[in-house]
């Protein structure tokens, strides 16, 4: 079976910390690469937390820093949740890894163009690299399979009442994303809120006793306190490696076909994902929204993820 050929977009973020150890090894993914983006901290923050990560994990990987800021509304992180480093709980070794030395939109644009099969973007984090790459190398769409993305909500959001904070950090990079006539499927907090880091799931992976494992560990302890703090979870929503998971396994997840419009009007709803579930408005479908998720399914496929790190 041919791999999936995949870049990962992040700002790591606890939970993209995640996935990128699930694309890491995976026999099902050929992981291109690691473009990261500011959000959930500063882009040298996340940056340095892919490097560390990519280096700890031993993922050899290029790792190209992109946009330090959104396209057009000032930048926003995320420390209640993943704290000043934007990776708060684990202490890496000296970093010896760098940054391969292309800007993450030239390596999107290249690894795209250059690609004999059609590549997979998963993006967990805001949109913006993305939506350069798109806006500076249209071509690039025809040698695009699909964008799969963590963000959004069609229901509530998780930084305003109506927006999800992936989005709500660049609204209008999602919007050139989602408009773009891609393939693209979204994976929101509808789905995401349903796989909780609960401390059994803590205890389940703790027992793999590996160095993925203690990564995994020591990160969801502290993202846990955190969510714990904000939301009044025992157990944060697992987000991020979502759509890599789906990747390895498409029956985790239900999707639905549907018109996605992102709010982009400044609103007391900016940045929100509304979808037309119910079809009011019979506009053409641009989104594949999950809307179900097998949640035993979901850990099963994280704890052998974390298992293939020997
Ligand atoms: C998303 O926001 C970030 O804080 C997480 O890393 C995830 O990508 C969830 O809303
Ligand atoms: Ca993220």
């Amino acid at each position: 079976m041919r791999k999936i050929k995949m870049i990962l977009d992040c700002d790591p973020g606890h939970d993209d910390a995640i996935a990128i150890m699930m694309a890491g090894n995976n026999p099902k993914i050929d992981l291109l690469g690691i473009t990261v983006v500011a959000g959930n901290q500063t882009l040298e923050k996340t940056g340095y937390n892919a490097l560390n990560l990519c280096q700890y994990l031993n993922i050899d990987v290029p790792v190209c820093l992109g946009a330090s800021e959104p396209l057009i509304k000032e930048i926003q992180v995320c420390p209640d949740i993943h704290g000043e480093t934007g990776l708060d709980g684990f202490d890496f070794q000296e970093l010896t890894k760098n940054f391969d030395n292309r800007p993450a939109v030239h390596f999107l644009a290249e690894t795209v163009l250059k690609s004999e099969d059609k590549i997979t973007i998963v993006t967990t984090g805001p949109m913006t690299n993305l939506a350069i790459a798109l806006k500076l190398f249209p071509k690039m769409k025809d040698n695009i399979k699909e964008v799969v993305l963590m963000g959004g909500s069609y229901q509530n959001g998780n930084v305003t009442p109506a927006a999800e904070f992936n989005i709500y950090a660049d609204p209008e990079a999602a919007y050139i994303v989602f408009n773009s006539g891609l393939e693209v499927k979204m994976f929101g907090l509808d789905v995401t809120r349903r796989v909780l880091v609960l401390p059994e799931v803590i205890e389940r992976m703790e027992k793999i006793d590996n160095k993925a494992s203690v990564l995994f560990s020591k990160l969801m302890k502290v993202y846990n306190i955190n969510q714990n703090n904000v939301f009044g979870v025992a157990g944060g929503p697992l987000h991020d490696p979502l759509p890599v998971v789906y990747l390895i396994d498409p029956s985790v997840v239900d999707l639905t076909h549907v018109h996605c419009d992102i709010d982009i009007s400044h609103s007391s709803s900016y940045g929100r994902t509304n979808c037309d579930i119910f079809n009011y408005l019979k506009l053409p479908k641009n989104v594949h929204v999950a809307i179900k998720v097998d949640t035993e399914k979901y850990w099963d496929i994280i704890e052998e993820g974390i298992k293939r790190y020997t």
